[in-house]
């Protein structure tokens, strides 16, 4: 062999092996596919803002923690329901029989979140509730855990409030489903046991309500309060009607949960809204180090504030990120769920449990008001005054 021959030999070699080693790599690549997480959100129709918000927080935690986590690159997959139960049925049985998804999550209404309980359980698929908070629903499969709240979690809290507060009559208005049932039945129990009385209970439709007919209802009944749950996307729409009645100067006082002032919507409402006193978990100004760098972080990704939706969904991210981190990137729906229960996340909210009976979420609750926020251009937000610790959800601790 020539020198020259023998050059081009070695440089023949070296292309091989270099050409051999990147294929071991791809070959490992396949061998680890990727996992999949199945976010099945409303993108659309009356609940479109829970899957806008919850989608953002997604992706900015994946770009914040990018992936892979433990060698396997994470694939997030997000469907549109419309907000149709028999949708997110559908979806979820695609994703787990063609997707393969490792973990479904998502859901925006408690009907949605009832209708995927039974394929989470027959598939053993560890089901990540992000938005829906009728408290029966983590007891419709054993694979569900939740990192959104409980209506009864954030509505015993306003009840003791408004009770030490000198409100001795009020009227629940709730819109007529699971988690609006669940805040009629607690804020009443609640209230009557601090000495207060209910006497009016108004139900509104979930789909398209007039506020209006509900709305001469209180204003007849005269009750010292209003106590208001309606879902989110629902808040400003009620605060007009609430104004243009001219319940807010009737000497009626509104008190709610945080869906009511959602962020999402809270700056829209105007004066209308400026004093009413909610209670929630989450507050896009919840005064922590931790929760101004998400709100920047969100603000500068998104042309919206996060709300509490975007919060649940960055901590069922987080949530699904670290059971794959501790099963070292196998998955496997036993061993992710057993992972999910009993974690403890620092959430932009305050410190968060997954509670390992229940698999429901543990946080504390805050009483806030609304006021205009001269650090913030002067607008509304819901500013915590008070704060009920580690509050589990009430349905669930008796
Ligand atoms: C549910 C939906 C909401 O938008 C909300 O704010 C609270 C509860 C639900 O359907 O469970």
């Amino acid at each position: 062999m020539q020198p020259r021959q023998a050059l081009h030999a070695l440089f023949g070699l070296a292309v091989i092996l270099v050409a051999a080693v990147g294929h071991a790599h791809a070959a490992d690549a396949v061998k680890a596919p990727p996992l999949k997480v199945g976010f099945i959100l409303p993108m659309t129709g009356q609940s479109a803002s829970t899957g806008k918000q919850i989608e953002a927080a997604v992706k900015l935690f994946m770009t914040q923690n990018g992936s892979p986590v433990a060698g396997r690159k994470i694939d997030l997959i997000v469907k549109d329901d419309g907000g149709v139960a028999d949708t997110t049925r559908r979806i979820a049985q695609e994703l787990v029989v063609n997707d393969k998804v490792d973990v479904l999550a998502g859901f925006g209404l408690t009907p949605l979140a009832f209708a995927t309980a039974p394929i989470a359980t027959q598939s053993k698929t560890p089901m990540v509730v992000t938005a829906a908070a009728t408290s029966a629903i983590t007891e419709q499969s054993p694979y569900i855990v939740r990192t959104s709240f409980t209506l009864p979690q954030v509505t015993v809290p306003i009840a003791d409030w408004a009770a030490k507060h000198g409100i001795k009559k009020a009227v629940t208005f709730v819109a007529d489903y699971g988690p609006g049932l669940d805040a009629e039945k607690f804020f009443k129990s609640q209230f009557t046991l601090d000495g207060g009385q209910v006497t009016g209970e108004i139900r509104t439709p979930l789909k398209s309500p007039d506020f209006a007919p509900f709305l001469q209802k209180v204003a007849d009944l005269k009750p010292d309060a209003v106590f208001v749950f309606l879902p989110s996307g629902q808040g400003a729409a009620f605060m007009k009607q609430f104004g243009e009645r001219g319940l807010d100067k009737s000497g009626i006082r509104l008190i709610a949960t945080g869906d009511v002032t959602d962020d999402d919507q809270l700056d829209g409402m105007g004066d209308v809204a400026l004093g009413v006193v909610t209670s929630h978990h989450y507050s896009a100004a919840h005064p922590s180090d931790l929760n101004r760098k998400f709100v920047a972080a969100f603000e500068a990704a998104n042309n919206f504030r996060p709300n509490f939706m975007a919060v649940a969904g960055y901590d069922g991210i987080r949530l699904i990120y670290n059971a794959f981190a501790v099963t070292k990137g196998k998955g496997g729906g036993d061993a992710l769920l057993a992972a999910m229960k009993g974690q403890v996340i620092e959430s932009p909210r305050g410190q968060i449990l997954i509670d390992a009976q229940t698999r429901d979420v543990v946080q504390d609750v805050y009483i806030r008001k609304v006021e205009r926020v001269a650090a913030k251009g002067n607008q509304l937000y819901n500013v915590e005054f008070d704060v009920q610790k580690a509050v589990k959800d009430p349905a669930k601790a008796k």
